[in-house]
């Protein structure tokens, strides 16, 4: 029932959440070795302009299908569509999209919490980037990320377990401003660093000749992967918000901060990056083997090492939340179970679908999948595939099924004093822009145009 259901205690509550949840190892983790894998400030470019004209437009789209229905993803499309299969379908391709997702990025939270565990004891004290690569080989082929990936999903479970406002709600509050002081405090030590002018370059100068129709879908999937835009992750937290609030507004707020964080975390890498002469495409690896050394060349080095894995996990923390946030809703709105009990179930049966993708450099590391291993292919799957597709979805239900006047309608609530026009012109982006962006930049990746 509506009116059973929690609602945020404040606005800012709502925004810190949704922010909590964008926030996370994709702006501070995915996105700095995507930049270094796919051409640096060119790279940059193509993620800001998926940004502003996608990402924008389908955030206050995706919040508002779930503050108008208050209901879990499959229900929101439900009600909203009148009980339309296809509808509901984008729904279940949302839930099913945050249990791949959890599951994989749960393990590289775990990771992280592995690092704060090797920080303290001082493992990476003055040792040089190649022994930290083989620190990383070492810690990842071994089963400690499994059993890292299983105490991470305890934390999230624990959240989640006491409830939406008491939980979620008061640690956002805590960790999201920690997070931003902390980041601050890491710019400011790497731009100090001899050598790093290099690093700003690269994040300034673009050089469009390494892009390509799948660098592309890459930018576009880290919007969506970022923004956690296209599963319903937003669309639950919305459905908490009350009508009195402002959704434009909060969505702007939303994806200011999340993009902010992104390009911090670049501020934060990269300067350091090429004054330890390092170079930049590491892949997945990047910051583990190249942040430990760094801070060997850092006062304070063994503090600030440990802040940055601890402000990690934080980050990763709101994130994972949010996403078995959507997954206890789901099963909580739609099969009546209690919330403990799927909590429960729910973080056991993600920490076992989890566990190829923590053995993937490991025992399953010759396992290939179109190239990649069974962590990258579910990556890709879910943020190049699955979370664009949820997208276009959203816009186009927004912009068409819902009918034009409706989504008018409810977007004014809470907004009254927004001038019509800047309304207008949202509609005009989730009726048009937004999906055949979407839709270009599909049939781009596939060589078909
Ligand atoms: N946005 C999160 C991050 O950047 C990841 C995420 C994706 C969270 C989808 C929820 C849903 O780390």
């Amino acid at each position: 029932m509506a009116g059973d259901r929690e609602q945020w205690t404040s606005k800012i509550g709502f925004i810190l959440a949704a922010a909590g949840s964008a926030v996370g190892l994709g702006n501070i983790w995915k996105f700095p070795y995507l930049v270094g894998e796919n051409g640096g400030a060119a790279f940059i470019l193509l993620y800001l302009i998926c940004i502003a004209a996608i990402g924008l437009p389908v955030v206050i789209a995706e919040i508002l299908i779930g503050r108008t229905a208050q209901q879990n993803p499959v229900g929101s499309f439900r009600k909203l569509s009148g009980g339309n299969p296809f509808w509901m379908s984008v729904g279940f391709l949302g839930v099913l999209t945050g249990f791949i997702i959890l599951s994989y990025y749960n393990v590289i939270a775990g990771l992280c919490l592995g690092y704060v565990v090797e920080s303290v004891k001082g493992s990476f004290q003055g040792i040089s980037p190649i022994q930290a690569g083989v620190i990383f080989q070492r810690f990842t082929q071994s089963s400690q990320t499994v059993i890292y990936h299983g105490l991470f999903m305890l934390l999230t479970g624990g959240i989640v377990y006491f409830g939406v406002i008491k939980g979620i709600e008061k640690s956002s509050k805590i960790m999201m401003p920690m997070l931003i002081v902390i980041i601050l405090v890491l710019i400011v030590r790497g731009i100090t660093l001899p050598g790093a002018s290099r690093g700003l370059v690269y994040l300034l100068k673009p050089n469009f000749s390494l892009i390509t129709g799948q660098t592309v879908l890459k930018a576009l999937g880290q919007a969506f992967f970022s923004l956690s835009l296209g599963m319903g992750a937003l669309l639950t937290y919305g459905s908490y918000l009350s009508k009195r609030d402002n959704i434009p507004t909060s969505a702007l707020n939303i994806v200011v901060i999340d993009t902010g964080i992104a390009l911090l975390a670049g501020f934060m890498i990269f300067p350091a990056l090429f004054a330890m002469q390092q170079p930049p495409d590491q892949g997945e690896a990047l910051i583990f083997n190249l942040l430990p050394p760094i801070f060997n060349y850092i006062y304070g080095g063994y503090i600030f090492r440990i802040l940055f894995f601890v402000l990690l996990c934080l980050a990763a923390l709101t994130s994972t939340i949010s996403l078995l946030e959507v997954i206890t809703t789901f099963l909580v709105d739609e099969y009546k179970f209690k919330r403990k009990t799927v909590v429960v179930i729910g973080g056991i049966v993600v920490f076992l679908l989890g566990i190829p993708s923590a053995l993937s450099y490991n025992l399953l590391a010759t396992i290939k999948i179109s190239g990649l291993t069974i962590f990258g292919a579910l990556d890709y799957l879910a943020s190049n595939i699955f979370l664009p597709l949820g997208g276009i979805c959203i816009a186009l239900f927004t912009g068409w099924f819902w009918g034009r006047k409706n989504a008018l309608v409810y977007i004014h609530e809470g907004s009254e004093r927004t001038p019509l026009g800047l309304m207008k012109l949202w509609q005009c982006m989730v009726r048009y822009i937004a999906p055949i962006l979407i839709a270009l930049v599909f049939l781009n990746s596939i060589g078909i145009i």
